[in-house]
């Protein structure tokens, strides 16, 4: 599973990347404004730390405009892949942009019935987005189990970008069920590496080592 970090914040990115654990970064226009950089200049930064898909979302909400914006984005860097909303008209982008060769994220998926059309129309990855399901007491998870069935039933090479991952649970489900990738926000990442038996196992040994040093 190809583990992506969901964040505009340049310092999570170099930590995470130190670690060795992502393949690419996800950002969104809130987690855009969040940064309080420029979009390009966020953009272009991010494009230097890491050698990964990263996904910036149109602002549009027009087909032709839509169309405009992603081009200019993909021109930033060969690594951009462009967010597109999943509404009809972001489904008319996709179908352009995929033609074109343009890579696309089609994001706010929230229904296998969604995650098909985007796919029939071209989008590169679906990020359906488990956590805000989660939060009204409906099972994200559930979502990502039923479009990959679906794209299993027929051969379907969009690729699914588990989003709005909000715990370990979630990644750990998310890999059970062969999401292709996740993304996660850097908090969500920390919690991964760390366990506390691991942490008192540690303790342990180095204390037994100090004490046999006497
Ligand atoms: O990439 C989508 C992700 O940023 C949404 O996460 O926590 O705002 O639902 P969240």
């Amino acid at each position: 599973m190809k583990i992506f970090i969901d964040t505009g914040i340049l310092d999570e990115i170099r930590e995470a990347v130190s670690w060795g654990i992502v393949d690419g970064v996800t950002t969104n226009p809130s987690l855009v404004a969040k940064s309080g950089k420029p979009f390009r200049e966020l953009l272009e930064e991010i494009t230097r730390i890491v050698d990964g898909p990263i996904s910036a979302e149109v602002v549009s909400t027009k087909a032709d405009s839509m169309v405009r914006e992603a081009e200019d984005l993909a021109k930033i860097h060969r690594n951009i892949v462009v967010k597109i909303p999943l509404i009809v008209e972001g489904l008319k982008a996709i179908k352009v942009l995929s033609a074109k060769g343009v890579k696309t994220n089609c994001t706010l998926c929230f229904s296998a019935s969604q995650a098909l059309l985007a796919a029939k129309a071209g989008a590169t990855y679906i990020s359906p987005f488990v956590g805000r399901l989660d939060d009204i007491s409906t099972e994200g998870m559930q979502l990502i189990r039923d479009i990959r069935q679906i794209y299993v039933n027929y051969g379907i090479k969009t690729l699914i970008l588990t989003a709005s991952a909000r715990s370990p649970m979630h990644f750990l489900e998310a890999a059970k069920i062969g999401s292709d990738v996740i993304t996660a926000p850097f908090a969500v990442l920390k919690q991964l590496a760390h366990h506390p038996l691991t942490d008192l196992g540690l303790a342990k040994f180095l204390a037994d080592w100090e004490k046999a040093k006497k």
